[in-house]
């Protein structure tokens, strides 16, 4: 079974995520979305609140799965007996980082490839952060965010 692993904090899903999701499970027989749990990073929303908003944002897509992993990706990705991590490349500015990662990662385990989808335009700017930030200030992310998301971040600042 062809399966692959990818990744993120998701903190929140956006559109540009879906866009990668979408188009990557087209490659594999499984793809598994792994939430990354990190006491150490700050979140907005909590690794369970995450899994939902992604749970609740994919459809049609069956051959999609959700799940959360702690430490290591490489770790997780061989647990899962995945043999490919799918990052989405937004800009040439993710390309120096990103490529750290895939070397450190090929470094860590060289069984385990890393590939790269290219964002599609609409989202080449568009990140979680900035999301947030908008958000955060009274800022409308309806064309950003799936509508479950826009209402969750709505709570979280008070913006209803
Ligand atoms: O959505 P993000 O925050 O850009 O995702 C980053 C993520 C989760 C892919 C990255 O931080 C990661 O893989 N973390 C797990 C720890 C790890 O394996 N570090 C070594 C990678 S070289």
């Amino acid at each position: 079974m062809n399966i692959g692993v990818y990744p993120g904090s998701f903190d929140p899903i956006t559109y540009g995520h879906l866009d990668i999701i979408k188009r990557s499970a087209k490659l594999f027989d499984r793809l598994i979305v792994a939430v990354l749990s990190n006491p150490q990073k700050s979140s907005l929303f909590t690794v369970d609140e995450r899994i939902e908003m992604i749970r609740e944002s994919i459809y049609n897509t069956p051959n999609v799965e959700i799940d959360s992993f702690k430490g290591l990706l490489i770790d997780f990705a061989r647990l899962k007996q995945a043999r490919v991590i799918v990052k989405g490349l937004r800009a040439v500015s993710d390309f120096e980082y990103e490529l750290q990662m895939a070397l450190m990662n090929k470094k860590l385990d060289d069984h385990i490839e890393t590939i790269f989808i290219m964002t599609s335009s609409n989202y080449s700017y568009l990140s979680s952060s900035i999301v947030k930030e908008v958000s955060s200030f009274g800022g409308c992310v309806a064309s950003l965010v799936p509508p479950l998301v826009e209402e969750r971040l709505k709570q979280k600042f008070n913006n209803n």
